[in-house]
């Protein structure tokens, strides 16, 4: 659960990307990984740079360490620029798209090593 001063404004979970075959195999990526997802559900708080930030301090703080990995891939709809430009602003780098099944729009697939985050 993500707070915004105190009040619970979205969800944030991580996994480990070999734990789901099939995801596995879509993305190909050729190294242990963990993913993220993230949204905040609250309208008047999107668009505001809380975010990037929050999935900063989420990958250094909660992820990483929890999965003792320091790479972490996400996968915004390729049609979701906003998701992708506030990606990019946490220190995302984008490989290429991924088609995954069940999900009618490819992936922006996007990486990032604890080396690469936004300074706290
Ligand atoms: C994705 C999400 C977590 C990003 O957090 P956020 O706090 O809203 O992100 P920010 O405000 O830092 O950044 C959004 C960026 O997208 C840009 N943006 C917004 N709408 C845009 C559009 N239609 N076209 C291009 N850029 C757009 C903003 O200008 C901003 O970039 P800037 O700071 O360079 O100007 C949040 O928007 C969200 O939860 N959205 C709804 C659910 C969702 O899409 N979840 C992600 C699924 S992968």
């Amino acid at each position: 659960m993500a707070l915004i001063d105190g009040f619970p404004a979205g969800m944030f979970q991580h996994y480990r990307i070999r734990d789901d075959p099939e995801y596995a195999q879509a993305l190909a990526l050729g190294e242990d990984a963990i993913g993220v997802d993230l949204f905040i559900g609250e309208p008047e708080l999107i668009g505001h740079g809380h975010g990037p930030k929050m999935l900063g301090a989420f990958l250094r703080k909660v992820a990483m360490p929890f999965h003792r990995l320091d790479v972490c891939v996400i996968g915004p709809s390729v049609s979701n620029v906003a998701a992708i430009r506030a990606y990019e602003k946490t220190g995302f780098v984008s490989l290429r798209t991924a088609l995954v099944p069940g999900e009618p729009e490819p992936e922006q697939l996007m990486r990032i090593t604890r080396g690469d985050l936004a300074p706290e």
